[in-house]
């Protein structure tokens, strides 16, 4: 998620904070912004910069920090459903790409117009849209509502992604069959958790999922750790700090080696105790 703004002002700078590697593909990057102008413009420079390495640009109406908010950007957008779709048309208009669009079931309860939102999408252009089941005032609490995505279906031609609580195959299989959407989108329950699109592809077919065992789990969080520092300044390795708890909730002696990590004081010293971990857990 980057600001169309940001990129307008900050150029290379905040540009340097997108990257797509080959492994990705097929990805999209997802923007965020309410000026029409500056959308338009940064899809057409974001298509020039990384063209063949996505498929899609997506346009963020769903994010629900203060800071995106009080600007009038990401969820906020739900507010104001002409503006709205005045910024996916011009996304649309830019783009030679299809443009997607992520929001939410509305703003509070008393604001509920994921419907007419999709419908205002889908009229500006939109080739797919992906709904948060949660109102902004939500944040993250509280159980996302499937109903809501269900009516976003019925009410629209184009793909749409369900999101929010799929933790599992089986979340993700309700979550396809009670709202008819064309898709899943899994956020928090990757976290730590790269496996759980093999378990979801392994509910969708029918067939039987092994989870991995803990030291496969330590094998997969030193290859993301690993890649990260290749990728990334390595000097942005206290990042991983919570990831590596995250793969290792619930695991054997987890708590000494969290407190470790967390006062590792370099990339090096990281490492060293994530593979000393894994071989206590062998
Ligand atoms: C740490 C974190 C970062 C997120 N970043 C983005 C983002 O950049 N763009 C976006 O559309 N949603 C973002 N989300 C929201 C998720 O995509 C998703 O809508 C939400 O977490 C509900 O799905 P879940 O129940 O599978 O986590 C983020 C969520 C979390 C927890």
């Amino acid at each position: 998620m980057v600001s169309a703004k940001g990129l307008f002002y900050g150029g290379r700078k905040t540009r340097s904070l997108i990257s797509v590697s080959p492994a990705e593909k097929p990805c999209a990057i997802q923007l965020f912004g309410s000026e029409p102008d500056i959308i338009s413009r940064m899809v057409k420079e974001l298509y020039e910069d990384f063209g063949s390495d996505i498929s899609m640009i997506d346009v963020n109406m769903g994010c629900p920090m203060p800071k995106i908010t009080s600007n009038g950007e990401g969820s906020a957008l739900m507010l104001d459903v002409p503006k709205a779709a005045r910024v996916m048309e011009a996304a649309v208009n830019a783009s030679p790409l299809p443009v997607s669009c992520k929001f939410r079931k509305g703003w509070d309860e008393e604001h509920v117009n994921a419907v007419e939102f999709a419908r205002a999408m889908e009229a500006a252009g939109a080739s797919l849209v992906t709904v948060h089941g949660r109102t902004r005032e939500q944040l993250y609490h509280g159980e996302a509502d499937i109903g809501i995505i269900a009516e976003v279906v019925n009410a629209v031609k184009i793909p749409v992604l369900g999101n929010g609580d799929v933790f599992s195959g089986e979340a993700a299989k309700r979550m396809l069959r009670e709202t008819g959407c064309a898709g899943v989108m899994v956020a928090r329950g990757a976290e730590g958790n790269p496996f759980i699109f093999e378990e979801i592809r392994a509910a969708l077919d029918g067939t039987e999922y092994v989870p991995p065992t803990d030291r496969e789990r330590m094998t997969e969080a030193i290859r993301h750790a690993e890649d990260f520092l290749k990728e990334k300044d390595p000097k942005l390795f206290p990042e991983l700090r919570k990831h590596m708890s995250w793969y290792t909730k619930g695991m054997r002696g987890a708590l000494d080696f969290r407190r470790a990590v967390n006062t590792a004081r370099s990339p090096e010293e990281m490492l060293a105790l994530l593979y000393d971990y894994r071989e206590k857990l062998s």
